[in-house]
C-alpha cells in the first residue's frame, strides 16, 4: 500500500493540528517508504512566508512530533516537494498563485495531476475555499487523475448546519471524493474493536442484551482547555467529541457484522445502528453536563474553566458531557450505552467497557462473594492500549472466597510492530482513495439527530452547567444519572 504520485495541499497549515499531527504524519509516511518520489506538499496560510520558512516549520514539527526517527535522506527528498503559498481565502490572486504552484509541482515532481485538498480550517471558511477552487479551475477532472477533499470536524454544529456544510462541499466534490476525518477511526485500537468482535468466535455470542447489562464509553482527558478557548468555547465537549468520536465508537461496538470491510458495507452497518439509537427522555434524568472549577491535577493546582485565557467569565460551555443512549433493536433493547467525555479528569483514558449481568445463581455464601464485581470486558483504546477481561477467581486459601481479577492483553507485550499514528493511517488512505475509515455524510447527520435534542434541552436550561473540581471524575449529576438505572461508572 504505497500512495501514488500526488500533491497534498493543506489549508490552515499554521494551526496546531497541522504542526502536531499532519506534518509529522506526512514525514512518517515518507520515512516508512509509503510516499512516492512524486509527492508535493503545499501549505496555504496568511503568513508572509517563503518556501524555506515553511520548510523550516515542517522540519521543526517533524523533529518534535514525528513517530519515526529523523533521517536526513528522507527529509531531503521530501523537502524538494515542499512549497508555501501566502494568501487569504478571498483573494483571487492568492488562488492563482496556488494554481501556479500546483502546476509547477505537477511538472517538476511528476505528481500526475492528482490533488488532495486538506481543509484544516474552521467550517466558516469552507464556502469561500470551495468557490475559489472552482473559480480557479483547481478541481478539473481529467481522465486518470483524481481530486479529493479532506474535511475536519466539527461537521457543522447541528443537523441543519451539517447539511448546509455538506451541500457546500458536494457542490464541487462528488461524495466519493470527500474524506471526513474522524481521527479516532485511524487509531489501531479502534479498528481492533472490529477484529476482536468479528475475528473471534467467543465474544459475539455474549455481545447482546442476554448477557450485557450496560456499556460504558469513556473518553477522559486530563488536560484543560488552555490555549484552545477560541475553538472550544461555544462548541463544548458534546459537539467536540461526542457527536463524532464517541458515537463512532458506539457504532463500531453495537453494529451488526458487515458482509465485508468494504466501505459501503461497513458504513451501511454503522448507519443502521445509529438510526436505531436515541437518548431517552426526560433529558434531565439521562444526561449530565458540567464545567471544571479550579482544582488539582498531578499534585499541581490548576485553574477553572472560567479563568482560562479567552473564556468569557459567564461562559455556559460544558467541559463534561454524559448521555445515555438506547438502541432500539433486538440485540440491544434494554441495554443502556453510557457515553461520557470531559476535560480535567484525573487521568487521560479512552475505553469501551461492556459490563455483564450477574450470574443468575451463585452457589456461594454472601461473604464468599463480597469482592466479586460484575464481569467486564474493557477495550482500552488509549493510552494503555489493549483489552482487559475482569472476572471472579478463587482467593488462595482454605475458604471458597471469590475476588475480582483481570486478564490482560497489552499491545506492547504482544506485538513488536509499531502502530502508525491515526493521522498517518488516515492521510495514507486519502492518498490511496480508500474510504472505509471515513464516516459518510449520513452517519454525520444521524449523529447530530441523536445529539441535537439534548443540546437544545441543555441550551434551554437556565444557569450554567454544574461545576466539578478539576482532577475529579465529574459533576454529581453524572453519578446520579447512572445510579438511577442501578449502575455506577467504572473508575478506569
Ligand atoms: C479532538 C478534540 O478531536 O480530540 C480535542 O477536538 C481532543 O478536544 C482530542 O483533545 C483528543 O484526541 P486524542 O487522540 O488525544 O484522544
Amino acid at each position: 500500500r504505497i500512495a501514488g504520485p500526488c500533491v497534498l495541499v493543506i489549508f490552515g497549515v499554521t494551526g496546531d493540528l497541522s504542526r502536531k499531527k499532519l506534518m509529522p504524519a506526512v514525514y512518517d509516511l515518507a520515512n516508512r517508504g509509503l510516499l512516492p518520489p512524486g509527492f508535493g506538499l503545499v501549505g496555504f496560510a496568511r503568513r508572509d512566508w517563503a518556501d524555506q520558512d515553511f520548510a523550516k516549520v515542517v522540519h521543526d514539527a517533524v523533529k518534535e512530533h514525528a513517530r519515526t526517527p529523523f533521517r536526513e535522506e528522507v527529509w531531503e527528498q521530501l523537502l524538494e516537494g515542499i512549497r508555501f503559498v501566502s494568501g487569504t481565502f478571498d483573494s483571487d490572486e492568492s488562488f492563482e498563485r496556488l494554481k501556479k504552484t500546483i502546476v509547477e509541482l505537477d511538472t517538476t515532481r511528476a505528481t500526475g495531476g492528482n490533488h488532495a485538498f486538506y481543509l484544516s480550517i474552521p467550517p466558516s471558511g469552507f464556502e469561500t475555499v470551495m468557490s475559489q477552487l472552482a473559480k480557479h479551475g483547481l478541481v478539473e477532472r481529467q481522465p486518470e487523475t483524481w481530486n479529493r477533499v479532506v474535511i475536519e470536524k466539527p461537521f457543522g454544529h447541528d443537523l441543519a448546519s451539517a447539511r448546509e456544510l455538506n451541500a457546500v462541499v458536494e457542490r464541487l466534490f462528488k461524495p466519493q471524493e470527500v474524506f471526513r476525518i474522524d481521527h479516532y477511526l485511524g487509531k489501531e485500537t479502534v479498528q481492533n474493536l472490529l477484529a476482536l468482535r468479528f475475528a473471534n468466535q467467543m465474544f459475539e455470542p455474549i455481545w447482546n442484551n442476554h448477557y450485557v447489562s450496560h456499556v460504558e464509553i469513556t473518553m477522559a482527558e486530563d488536560i484543560g482547555i488552555g490555549g484552545r478557548a477560541g475553538y472550544f468555547d461555544g462548541i463544548g465537549a458534546a459537539r467536540d467529541v461526542m457527536q463524532n468520536h464517541l458515537l463512532q465508537l458506539l457504532a463500531l461496538t453495537a453494529m451488526e457484522e458487515p458482509t465485508s470491510f468494504e466501505a459501503s458495507q461497513l458504513r451501511a452497518e454503522k448507519k443502521k445502528v445509529l438510526a436505531a439509537a436515541h437518548v431517552p427522555t426526560p433529558y434531565d434524568r439521562h444526561t449530565a453536563r458540567g464545567q471544571y472549577s479550579a482544582g488539582w491535577q498531578g499534585g499541581e493546582p490548576v485553574i477553572g474553566y472560567l479563568e482560562e485565557d479567552g473564556v468569557p467569565a459567564d461562559s455556559g460551555t460544558e467541559t463534561y458531557a454524559a448521555i445515555r443512549v438506547d438502541i432500539d433493536n433486538r440485540r440491544w433493547a434494554g441495554v443502556p450505552f453510557y457515553l461520557r467525555t470531559a476535560k480535567r479528569m484525573p487521568r487521560r483514558v479512552t475505553e469501551v467497557a461492556l459490563a455483564f449481568k450477574r450470574a443468575p445463581h451463585l452457589p456461594f455464601t454472601a461473604t464468599d462473594t463480597e469482592e466479586l464485581g460484575t464481569n467486564a470486558l474493557v477495550m482500552r483504546i488509549q493510552p494503555d492500549e489493549g483489552v482487559t477481561l475482569r472476572f471472579g477467581a478463587k482467593v488462595p486459601g482454605t475458604q471458597m472466597e471469590i475476588r475480582e481479577v483481570s486478564m490482560d492483553f497489552a499491545y506492547g507485550g504482544s506485538f513488536t510492530e509499531s502502530s502508525p499514528e491515526a493521522y498517518e493511517r488516515l492521510i495514507l488512505d486519502v492518498l490511496l482513495g480508500e474510504p472505509p475509515l471515513f464516516p459518510r455524510q449520513e452517519e454525520v447527520e444521524l449523529s447530530w439527530q441523536i445529539l441535537d435534542p439534548v443540546l437544545e434541552y441543555w441550551a434551554s436550561q437556565p444557569g450554567n452547567p454544574e461545576q466539578y473540581l478539576a482532577g475529579t471524575w465529574g459533576p454529581e449529576s453524572s453519578f446520579e444519572m447512572v445510579a438511577r438505572d442501578g449502575n455506577t461508572w467504572r473508575r478506569p
